[in-house]
């Protein structure tokens, strides 16, 4: 398996010029103009074990893109995110191994990213205490998925409240200019934001405005198969509303058939008023390298919805199907899973580590030997 083969590091890398436009936006920090902050990616997925659709076309294709187009990008599998709700303690552990081997089979590769696991590097949490006690709970009760997640709960864990405070500190301790996620965590981002420029303005420029990348629409929301009112998600009990990437051939094709669409028969691509259909184009869209909506509709010009079907199922099982073969492959050695994880450790501690000695020295936190010396003076009246 050569791509388990791992180089030397790459945590110099800094942002290089061969992006594509959408890609190449400056990041300044509005707090100090003349700060230019390296371009960097980071991003996090939590150890679900499968991952569904909305999850590879919304978020991990994207990754393995940006990576592909020599940024320099860190991807977290966020076991502490997970445990927010109740997790069997083997159930976790053997998700993290199916995590990783998923993402290694979608293109991550651990010689030019940096893959890790959240719940190894210490400082995530050290730094989620510090901004929460920078923000409010009234900031942090009106987010929705914090709404959306605690609806049906009686007893709701703090965890969960802390949820995207957890979140900003994974994106801050990198020092991250650029996020890419789906449409649903626009909000976390803009959190993360608040809590950057708030902690900036108390402490010192410590750092940079970060940006979400949403930049291909039609992957910003995929949608459920069954309520496409409403998005693909692994928590939606209606089975058949998702399609997971380890799901067989037969289970995809059945989902597909079962896809609620309208009873307008041609095939056309209109988000707003024909969610279904056009939830179906998106996918086909994006397991089609790089084939526009607009053109899916042209090639499939007089095909019925129910036809058109069965196309879209052949093209999604087309493209899973290496992805699939690959993840099998993978698991078959869990150990070497591990020590990339591991080595991937060892790359983000370094950052971690160095931000948060910049963090706790600005807060007044921790002993360092230099500031003692120098309050011993104070104290003195030197
Ligand atoms: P989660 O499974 O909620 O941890 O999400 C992992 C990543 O997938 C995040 O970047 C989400 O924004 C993205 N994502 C989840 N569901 C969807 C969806 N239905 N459409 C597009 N992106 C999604
Ligand atoms: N909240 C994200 C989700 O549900 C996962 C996540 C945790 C994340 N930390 C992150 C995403 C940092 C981006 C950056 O998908």
């Amino acid at each position: 398996m050569n791509t388990l083969k791992l180089l030397p590091t790459l945590l110099s890398r800094t942002a290089q010029n061969t992006l594509p436009r959408a890609f190449t936006s400056s990041v300044e920090n509005p707090l100090d103009e003349s700060h230019k902050w390296p371009r960097k990616i980071f991003s996090g997925i939590q150890p679900t074990g499968s991952l569904h659709l909305g999850n590879y076309l919304g978020a991990v294709q994207k990754w393995a893109e940006l990576q592909n187009s020599g940024e320099d990008v860190t991807y977290c599998i966020v076991d502490l995110h997970s445990i927010t709700v109740p997790q069997d303690p083997e159930k976790l552990r053997n998700n993290i191994i199916q995590m990783t081997a998923t993402m290694l089979a979608c293109g991550i590769d651990p010689n030019k990213s940096t893959l890790f696991l959240q719940s190894t590097v210490k400082e995530h949490s050290e730094l989620n205490w510090i901004l929460g006690s920078l923000t409010t709970i009234a900031r942090l009760r009106h987010l929705p998925q914090y709404k959306d997640k605690t609806q049906k709960m009686k007893e709701i864990p703090l965890g969960l409240f802390l949820y995207p405070v957890l979140q900003a500190a994974d994106i801050l301790l990198y020092k991250t200019t650029h996020v890419p996620v789906g449409e649903d965590q626009v909000q976390h981002i803009q959190l993360t934001q608040h809590l950057g420029s708030l902690f900036n303005n108390r402490f010192g420029t410590t750092f940079p405005d970060c940006h979400a990348i949403i930049d291909r629409k039609e992957a910003a929301r995929i949608r459920s198969l069954r309520d496409p009112s409403k998005k693909m998600s692994k928590s939606d009990p209606e089975v058949k509303s998702c399609i997971y990437l380890t799901d067989e051939p037969d289970v995809i094709v059945e989902k597909i058939k079962k896809a609620v669409t309208d009873f307008t028969s041609e095939v056309t691509y209109d988000p707003e008023n024909r969610l279904g259909v056009s939830n179906l184009v998106a996918i086909h869209s994006l397991v089609s390298n790089g084939k526009t909506p607009e053109e899916i509709c042209k090639d499939v010009q007089g095909i019925d919805t129910g036809k058109y079907k069965m196309v879209v199922a052949e093209a999604v099982i087309e493209h899973l199907k290496p992805i699939r073969t690959k993840i099998n492959e993978y698991l078959k050695n869990p150990s070497e899973l591990v020590y990339i994880l591991d080595d991937g450790r060892e790359k983000a501690r370094t950052i971690a580590e160095e931000t948060m000695a910049e963090v706790k020295q600005k807060v007044g936190l921790g002993a360092n030997m230099s500031e003692f010396a120098m309050l011993k003076k104070v104290s003195k009246g030197v």
